[in-house]
């Protein structure tokens, strides 16, 4: 089978994000215009590199991480793990502006040092992260989107002391979830070692 915009009939949904993946969550923590903490997780997320680190998130229309993202020049990322699944999954509500995510789904807020956006206190580790760019996309005739994408570096590491084992951290014990297509998830629970042919 191969097909280009259409669809055949015999796939019920686009089986995009089902073949992108495991896609790492961004549980993203921004503050908004009035200073109440938001949290949303985006599956569209990713590291783009290391020294300086560097991630992005990217947003299906203007939703409140982007604009507080760019409009705050700061955001949070927090590690979605098996154990803050569900509070990971209540932080996606669309809530009235001035109620915190944070709240809703019962999670203590991690205090910053680098930037006054919290993160989640329970996870095993999170970013303070500097907005460096935000901008909206385009299709491949160069027709603007309504999708959103934010670039930051990250300022400020953070790692709960029990997930740093023999100097490194310690990714399988953490459990971290990951998306998929349609609503299924995946946990790292395994991990095996690949030496390049340099080393
Ligand atoms: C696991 C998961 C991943 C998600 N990934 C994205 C994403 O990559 N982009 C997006 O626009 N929305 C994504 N969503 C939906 C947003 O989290 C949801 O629309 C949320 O209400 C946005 O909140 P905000 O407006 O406070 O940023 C995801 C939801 C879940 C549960």
């Amino acid at each position: 089978m191969n097909y280009g915009d259409t669809r055949p009939d015999c796939l019920d949904f686009n089986p995009f994000k089902a073949i992108v993946t495991p896609r790492p969550i961004g549980w993203i923590g921004t503050l908004d215009d009035q200073g109440t903490p938001n949290l949303a997780p985006y599956s569209f997320f990713n590291g783009l590199g290391a020294y300086p680190d560097q991630v992005f998130f990217a947003s299906d229309g203007a939703k409140h991480s982007y604009v507080n993202a760019r409009d705050r020049g700061e955001f949070t990322f927090s590690l979605a793990t098996e154990e803050l699944a569900q509070a990971m999954n209540k932080s996606a509500a669309t809530l009235p502006h001035g109620v915190s995510e944070f709240d809703v789904a019962g999670l203590d807020k991690g205090q910053p040092a680098n930037i006054r956006t919290p993160f989640v206190a329970a996870s095993p580790a999170a970013f303070e992260c500097v907005t460096i760019h935000t901008m909206q996309l385009e299709d491949r005739t160069g027709k603007l989107i309504d999708r959103y994408m934010v670039i930051g570096e990250v300022v400020r590491t953070h790692i709960r002391d029990e997930f740093v084992k023999d100097g490194r951290f310690d990714t399988v014990g953490a459990r971290p979830i990951a998306r998929m297509g349609y609503r299924d998830y995946t946990t790292v629970q395994t991990a095996w070692e690949l030496l390049r042919p340099d080393d």
